[in-house]
């Protein structure tokens, strides 16, 4: 709807169906922008599990967006907090991201900001908590393997965004999911920043909304809309 967009984009399991349908969407991409939320520091750009590597494998070598306008954070910036304060004035050069898209780790976090990261936070690098350790082995092989600091867009910055969309899925989310829309606003849940902004849309499964303790709640305003919206 907005052949110009900002895009903000996350990796990881969860948005890979999502890709998988803009790709099938056929949509043309010449003058939208996209900036990634995080990356590993000190991996390669073309470590396949590098989110370098994950984004042109699941989106961008599938669809004709110009290199120029694709943005991820350089995990091997020779100076790091330059290069933090290089990416959110390139955000803002854009006019601010219209759409981001979130996943939301086991533990709440959102891009990599982990529990106790400032609600304020920008751009910067950020250490990675033993859970996301724990839960990203998957993809590396074993725990050791995974890098342990990140470059990630802080909570301010993504609160910033004109709309977000969090994904969810599964039964491993449900408690971040509860905390995140019930829970109180709290430095150690990143994601229940969320309820301070104006346009967040959240897409589950029933595994991931189970431990919502207002889902009926929720079901009852789409079933009974009102009339304006019908
Ligand atoms: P996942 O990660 O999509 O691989 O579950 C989400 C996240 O950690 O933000």
């Amino acid at each position: 709807m907005k052949p110009n967009a900002v895009l903000g984009l996350a990796t990881g399991s969860t948005p890979q169906l999502l890709y998988r349908e803009l790709v099938r969407m056929k949509l043309k991409w010449s003058r939208v922008k996209t900036f990634n939320i995080d990356e590993y520091v000190g991996l390669s750009e073309g470590h396949p599990q590098s989110f370098h590597s994950f984004m042109w494998e699941n989106l961008f070598r599938h669809i004709k967006i110009p290199a120029r306008n694709i943005r991820i954070p350089d995990g091997n910036a020779k100076n790091v907090e330059k290069f933090c304060g290089t990416y959110e004035k390139q955000i803002r050069a854009a006019g601010g991201i219209d759409l981001q898209v979130l996943g939301i780790g086991a533990n709440g976090h959102i891009g990599f900001n982990e529990p106790m990261s400032s609600l304020a936070s920008r751009t910067r690098i950020k250490t990675l908590a033993q859970q996301t350790i724990r839960d990203n082995a998957r993809f590396f092989g074993s725990r050791s393997k995974v890098p342990r600091h990140v470059i990630t867009m802080g909570i301010g910055t993504i609160m910033e965004a004109r709309q977000i969309v969090l994904l969810a899925f599964g039964v491993k989310k449900s408690q971040a999911v509860a905390g995140a829309i019930e829970g109180p606003i709290a430095a150690r849940h990143p994601a229940s920043a969320l309820q301070l902004h104006p346009h967040v849309t959240i897409c589950l499964d029933d595994a991931a909304a189970a431990k919502l303790e207002f889902a009926s709640y929720y079901r009852d305003t789409f079933q009974h809309k009102p009339v304006w919206q019908q």
